[in-house]
C-alpha cells in the first residue's frame, strides 16, 4: 500500500449521467497516466482506486466512505451532480478527506476540504443570460432536472432575468430517470408560451429526449435556442446529427476551442480513448485537477489533505483552457469564461469569447448584470488576466 500515492476515482460509468462523467473519469486517468510515464510524484507513481457508484447520490457516500475508511485513500477526484457531491461531504468531514469536484455547480458553497474546478454562475450563468438577453430575448422557459442543481442554477437565472424586467414564464422538471414520454408536457407548454429561450437544466441521458423532442416539434433554434449549462459534447454525442445544432451553452473549455493547448490536449484524449471520446469542459477540468493535486503532493511532501490543500491556494497551471489559478478565498478557480453555439457539424463554435480570466465569486448574493459588463471587467483588472 506504501508504494504509490493512493487517491480515489468516483465517476459513474452507468446510470443517468454516466456520458458526461465517463468524460470526467478519462481526463482523471489521462492525467494520472502522464504523471505516472514522467516518474509519478516524489518518485512515486499516483495509483487509482477506481469505483463507479451508477450516477446514485447514496452510493457515492458509501463509497466515498470506503475509499478513506478502508482503501487508503486520503483525496478523492469525483462527482458530477451536486446531489452526489452533497452525498460525499459528511464523509470528508468523518475522515478528514479532500475532494476534488470537476463540475460546474449552482454556487453557494465552501468546504474547507473541497477544491471545485469547474465554473461558478459568474463565470457561465451570468455570460449565458447576458448572451441570450442581447441576441434572443427576455422571455425565458425552464426546464430542468428534478433535483438541487436546476432549482438553485434556475433561482440564480431567474434573479438576472428579472433585473432587466424579463420574465420567467414557465418553470417545468422532469424526474431524472425520465422517459422520452415526458417531454411531451414539455413541448406543449414550449408551444402555449413561445419564450424567446429554453433555459435547460435537464442532465445526463434525459437531455438528448429533451432535444429530440424539441427537434422533432418542429421548434426553430435561431429564434428560441435550448441554452444549458449541462449540455456538453458527451450529451451531444447521445442525439442523432443535426438534434443539437443552434443550441447555446457557456463554459471555459469546449473540444473545438481553437488555441495550440486545446488542440494538443484533444488530440493527445483522443489518441488515448477513441476519435468518438468525448473531451468537456468537465473532463479537461477533471484532467487539470490532478495536475495541480501532483503539483501540491510535490510541494506539500506528503499527501496530508490539509498540507495539500495549502499547497493549492494560489496555485496556478497552464490548462488547456488557459492559464487557471485556484482562489485562496474560496477554493474556487479563476477560469476564462465563454458563450458557444452548435454548429452544423455538431460541434460548439465559440460565438462569445472576452479573452479574460474572471474570479470565481461562488457567493455572489445579488448577482447583476451591470456588475459584470466589460465596464466592470475593465475596472477590476486586478481580478483578470488576459489572453496573449
Ligand atoms: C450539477 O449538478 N452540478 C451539474
Amino acid at each position: 500500500m506504501n508504494d504509490g500515492w493512493r487517491v480515489g476515482v468516483l465517476y459513474s460509468r452507468s446510470g443517468v449521467t454516466a456520458a458526461v462523467e465517463t468524460s470526467q473519469h478519462n481526463g482523471t486517468m489521462l492525467a494520472i497516466e502522464e504523471i505516472n510515464a514522467a516518474g509519478g510524484v516524489l518518485g512515486r507513481p499516483l495509483v487509482p482506486v477506481v469505483k463507479d457508484p451508477a450516477s446514485n447520490p447514496r452510493l457515492y457516500g458509501q463509497l466515498a466512505a470506503h475509499l478513506f475508511r478502508d482503501a487508503g485513500v486520503r483525496s478523492i477526484f469525483g462527482c458530477y451532480m451536486s446531489s452526489t457531491r452533497k452525498a460525499v461531504m459528511p464523509e470528508l468531514d468523518a475522515h478528514r478527506g479532500l475532494l476534488f469536484y470537476a463540475t460546474l455547480y449552482e454556487g453557494f458553497e465552501y468546504h474547507p476540504r473541497i477544491i471545485y474546478t469547474g465554473a461558478a454562475p459568474n463565470q457561465n450563468a451570468m455570460q449565458l443570460a447576458r448572451y441570450i438577453l442581447e441576441n434572443y430575448g427576455h422571455r425565458f422557459l425552464f426546464v430542468g432536472s428534478n433535483y438541487l442543481f436546476p432549482y438553485e442554477s434556475n433561482r440564480v437565472m431567474a434573479d438576472l432575468v428579472r433585473q432587466v424586467k424579463g420574465r420567467v414564464v414557465e418553470e417545468i422538471y422532469v424526474p431524472l430517470d425520465c422517459r422520452r414520454q415526458d417531454f411531451d408536457r414539455v413541448v406543449r407548454e414550449i408551444r402555449k408560451h413561445e419564450p424567446d429561450v429554453i433555459f435547460s437544466t435537464v442532465v445526463g441521458s434525459a437531455t438528448a429526449m429533451f432535444y429530440s423532442a424539441y427537434h422533432e416539434a418542429g421548434f426553430d433554434p435561431a429564434k428560441m435556442p435550448i441554452a444549458s449549462l449541462t449540455t456538453s459534447e458527451a450529451e451531444i454525442a447521445e442525439m442523432a446529427p443535426g438534434v443539437a445544432t443552434g443550441h447555446l451553452t457557456a463554459a471555459p473549455f469546449f473540444e473545438g476551442l481553437d488555441t495550440p493547448a486545446a488542440r494538443a490536449f484533444v488530440s493527445t484524449f483522443k489518441a488515448r480513448f477513441g476519435p468518438q471520446a468525448a473531451v468537456t469542459a468537465c473532463a479537461e477540468a477533471a484532467y487539470f485537477q490532478v495536475m495541480l493535486y501532483a503539483e501540491a503532493l510535490r510541494r506539500a511532501g506528503g499527501d496530508d489533505p490539509d498540507l495539500i490543500v495549502s499547497h493549492l491556494l494560489g496555485l496556478e497551471y497552464d490548462a488547456p483552457q488557459g492559464r487557471i489559478r485556484i482562489d485562496p478565498d474560496n477554493h474556487h478557480t479563476e477560469l476564462w469564461p465563454r458563450v458557444g453555439r452548435v454548429d452544423a457539424s455538431d460541434r460548439f463554435e465559440v460565438v462569445w469569447n472576452p479573452g479574460v480570466r474572471l474570479k470565481p465569486e461562488p457567493y455572489f448574493v445579488e448577482p447583476t448584470l451591470d456588475e459584470w459588463t466589460f465596464a466592470r471587467l475593465r475596472m477590476k483588472k486586478q481580478d483578470l488576466r488576459s489572453e496573449p
